[in-house]
Formats: structure tokens, C-alpha cells, sequence
């Protein structure tokens, strides 16, 4: 089974991260240790909490044993993913006990959901710092020192740490995220997100446009602009849509993106993730107008049926998500459109799962996120509906609608056979140090002979053959 089809859980996956130490600052002889998991939101925080503790003059580790403290930024999506983070504590905690000087803090949604649930009842970890209390760390930490609790998890209306530079994951990289706005106010009724993450608000435009060249600068060729819900960025204008300071002027995202794209035409420009609810045709002529803007929009359905999706309280309808995916092809031709769908949410008939499968039929997604449905504490869905779709049902129509995603991921691999690529070079293939691996606008990865060409290089391919996840080609010039 090729990776685009498999039931992807990329919560579960957690990464172990070594974040270079800033120059210059002193360093404190201690040891930090970093694990995330989760979506690439979490990744970025990291890159942020990496920046606040080498600040303090942490180095960081791949070597938990050699930790002086260990980080973990967790997610809650699904309980599939906090019951990998609990394993991780549990490890961590018989670390512990032999060393009672090592300090354990858990960070992320899992923090802020729990809040100091872990700290009080099973004494797993020393720190709880929820998404928007990372500048918090350095005293927290200390507090620890002292023998205090150390909790915070506040959430905040204004936190978008906007000011704090990142310490990139890999120096040298081609691919950085960078976080445009917080937290979500969608409320989608299977989501725990609103509760982790907090209410929705907008990063300045001046900070992200400037951390953009900077990563340009730097060599990276590559950003990817995150948010829980893109389409909703808004820098000054109100959320009834109205100029909060006369004397400040409005960004939206079409906008902010434009300025991203203005920077270089060199520089890529990815984005992630966009509500089919919002989504504007100001964004796609915007995608449409600027050659470094990827081909390539993730618009998450949940599910084809309209009776399933009010449930879901995702404010649009079966025809409304059709008719976005219309003004997808029609505005950006050859875009490439990827998806989530959820299957086995409340009360979900065959006919409704079957809807479903029928909108795959019309859009022919490129690639999917497939999940089962997780029941999360707290969300409209726990409160209002039952999760009545036994497991095995789950199951078989997840199962159903992954064959059908295989057949659909193969197809659109298979159409750009014959065709030239513009490949942004990420490095070695993984197989063999004689062949480059790198993506097209579309997202698709394309492997081709090294020959003389360099990582973060722009190399027109000829795509000669291809799998369901991989695209197999030789340069043309
Ligand atoms: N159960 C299963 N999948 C979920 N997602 C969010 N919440 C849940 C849940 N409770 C999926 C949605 C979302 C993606 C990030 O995770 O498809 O778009
Ligand atoms: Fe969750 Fe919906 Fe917000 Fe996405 S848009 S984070 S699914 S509530």
C-alpha cells in the first residue's frame, strides 16, 4: 500500500527535532530534548519554543537520555494520537525515577486540554504549558526548581508570536513553515481544536512578510503559510468585515499572500488549510496570477453528504463544496485538490457514506487524509449526537473509501506521464544518493538522476513513469 493510501494518522508519528543553538548567546550547560507530534502547526510552535529556550541557553538533543529536560508537544485530534503521547510519558517517567533532577513538561493540545490533570493525578510531568503560554517556559521551568506546580494554559485573544524568530528546523532546509494566524472559532461539531487552540486571531502582515525574506535570504526556496483556517485571515478589519483603524490598512489573505509572492519568484509559496465556507475567488485569481503560488489547495470535505456535514456544523453544503472545487478548475487550471474525510461520524447511514463516495467520483481528489471518526470530550459532537457507527461499519468504510482514493492518487500521477515539471530540489532520494528527490507545483514528488544538480535548484523534468506516490522522471536539459 503506497503512503498517499494508507489510513494516515500523522498524530501519531511524533519526531524527535535538534534545533540548532542560535549564535552568540551564552549557553547553560543544559540539555533540552524536543518531541513533536501532530500537524504541522505543532511542528512550527516547536521552532518557537526551540527559539524562547535557546534564548535561555538550552542546547538541544536527539539524545533523550542525555536530556536535562524534555519537551513534548502533543495533539489531541484523535485519541489514537494522545494514547501514543501517554506511552511516551510513561517512558519518560521511568527516566524519571532513576534521575529525579530531569524535568518533563508537556506542551501543546494535550496540555491544554488536560490542564493539570497529568500533573496532579498520575504525576507524569512537571510542566504544562498549553499553545499560548510557550514565552511562559523559562519561568515555568524555574518554578519547577522551586517545587512549585508549574501550569499554564491560559489561551489568549492577541498571542500570535509574532516577534519571536524561529529556530528553523533544519539549517540549510529548502521548506519552512510559517504560521499566519492562531487558533479557530469554526466550532466543527467532531473538532476539539477551538478548545485547544483557542479563538481565532491574525498574525501582522509586516512580521510574516518580513520572516519570509529572511527565510528567502537564508536559502530556503519554500514556505508554506499555516493557519487553522487560512481563508479567515484578516489584519485589521473586523470579523463583520469592518476597518478597525482608519489609519492602518486592511490585509486579507489574497492579500498577504500576494505580498509573500512579490518577494521573489523564486520563492514557492504553499498554504494550508483552507475552509471550503471561505474559500474566495479572490484567493484563487491570486493563485492564478502569480507563478510561485503552488498549484495545489488542501480543502478538507469531512463528507459528501449535506445531512452529514450540517451535523458536522461545517456551514456549507454537498453543492457548495462542488461548486467551490468548479471555481478551483476553472480559475487554476491543472490545480491539484486534496482533502480529509472523516468516516463513521454520528448517525452516518450507507446512503450518506455512499454520498461520500460519489463526490470522489466527481472531484477525483490527488491525495487524502482518510480517518476514522474519534469521539473528543467536550465537542458538539460528544454533547448533542451519539457515535452510533460500530467500529467494524467504521472500519469497512474507511476501507471502501481508501480503495477508492488509490485508484484516484494512481490516475493523477498517471496524467502528468509525458509531461515537463518545474521540480524544486529537496536533496537525495531516500533510495539512492544518485537521484534527487523534489516536488512540482502540484505537490507531487519526482525522482530523477542527480547529475550535476544541487538541493534548492529548480530542474524542468520529464515525467517518464510513475507509482501511486511517486512520480519517476529524467531532467531535460
Ligand atoms: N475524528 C476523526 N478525525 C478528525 N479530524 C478532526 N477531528 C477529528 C475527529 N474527532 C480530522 C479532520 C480534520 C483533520 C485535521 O483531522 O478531517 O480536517
Ligand atoms: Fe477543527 Fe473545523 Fe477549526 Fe478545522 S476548521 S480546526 S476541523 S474546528
Amino acid at each position: 500500500m503506497s503512503i498517499e493510501n494508507k489510513v494516515i494518522d500523522e498524530s501519531v508519528q511524533g519526531e524527535a527535532i535538534l534545533y540548532p543553538v542560535k549564535d552568540k548567546q551564552a549557553i547553560n550547560g543544559k540539555k533540552l530534548y524536543l518531541e513533536s507530534y501532530g500537524c504541522q502547526m505543532n511542528f512550527s510552535d516547536s521552532e518557537v519554543v526551540a527559539s524562547i529556550m535557546s534564548n535561555q541557553g538550552y542546547e538541544t538533543t536527539r539524545n533523550v537520555d542525555e536530556a536535562d529536560i524534555i519537551l513534548i508537544n502533543t495533539c489531541s485530534i484523535r485519541e489514537n494520537a494522545e494514547l501514543r503521547v501517554r506511552q511516551r510519558l510513561t517512558d519518560f517517567k521511568k527516566k524519571k525515577d532513576k534521575n529525579p533532577d530531569l524535568i518533563v513538561g508537556i506542551l501543546g493540545c494535550m496540555a491544554e486540554r488536560l490542564k493539570a490533570e497529568l500533573l496532579e493525578e498520575e504525576k507524569l510531568v512537571d510542566i504544562v504549558a498549553g499553545p499560548d503560554a510557550y514565552r511562559d517556559l523559562p519561568n515555568l521551568v524555574e518554578e519547577v526548581g522551586t517545587g512549585q506546580k508549574a501550569v499554564n494554559v491560559l489561551l489568549s485573544r492577541d498571542e500570535t508570536y509574532a516577534d519571536i524568530s524561529p529556530v528553523r528546523l533544519d539549517q540549510g532546509g529548502i521548506s519552512a513553515f510559517v504560521t499566519i494566524m492562531r487558533g479557530c472559532d469554526n466550532m466543527c461539531s467532531f473538532c476539539v481544536v477551538p478548545f485547544t487552540r483557542g479563538r481565532e486571531r491574525s498574525r501582522d502582515p509586516e512580521s510574516i512578510v518580513n520572516e519570509c525574506k529572511e527565510i528567502f535570504e537564508k536559502g530556503y526556496r519554500e514556505v508554506t503559510l499555516l493557519g487553522q483556517n487560512v481563508d479567515s485571515y484578516r489584519w485589521n478589519i473586523s470579523s463583520k468585515g469592518e476597518i478597525k483603524d482608519q489609519n492602518i490598512p486592511t490585509t486579507n489573505f489574497a492579500q498577504l499572500m500576494e505580498r509573500v509572492a512579490l518577494l521573489s519568484p523564486d520563492l514557492r509559496i504553499r498554504f494550508s488549510t483552507s475552509h471550503p465556507k471561505d474559500m474566495t475567488d479572490d484567493v484563487l485569481i491570486v493563485m492564478a496570477k502569480y507563478e510561485n503560488i503552488c498549484s495545489c489547495i488542501h480543502l478538507p470535505v469531512q463528507s459528501g453528504d449535506s445531512d452529514v456535514l450540517f451535523r458536522m456544523n461545517r456551514g456549507y453544503t454537498r453543492e457548495w463544496y462542488l461548486e467551490r472545487i468548479a471555481a478551483i478548475q476553472n480559475i487554476v487550471p491543472n490545480c491539484a485538490i486534496t482533502t480529509d474525510i472523516i468516516s463513521g461520524f454520528c448517525g452516518e447511514t450507507e446512503e450518506e457514506h455512499k454520498n461520500t463516495l460519489s463526490l470522489m467520483d466527481l472531484v477525483e481528489f490527488d491525495f487524502a487524509f482518510m480517518y476514522k471518526y474519534s469521539e473528543r470530550p467536550k465537542t458538539l459532537a460528544e454533547r448533542r449526537f451519539t457515535d452510533d457507527v460500530p467500529e467494524d461499519v467504521k472500519g469497512r468504510r474507511l476501507e471502501e473509501i481508501i480503495e477508492k482514493q488509490r485508484e484516484f492518487a494512481l490516475m493523477s500521477n498517471k496524467k502528468q506521464i509525458g509531461t515537463v515539471q518545474k521540480v524544486l530540489v529537496e536533496g537525495f532520494s531516500k533510495r539512492s544518493s544518485d537521484y534527487l528527490c523534489g516536488r512540482t507545483s502540484r505537490n507531487s514528488m519526482v525522482i530523477f538522476p542527480k547529475l550535476s544538480f544541487q538541493k534548492g535548484a529548480y530542474v524542468m523534468v520529464r515525467i517518464d513513469s510513475c507509482t501511486s506516490a511517486t512520480l519517476l522522471g529524467e531532467a531535460t536539459k
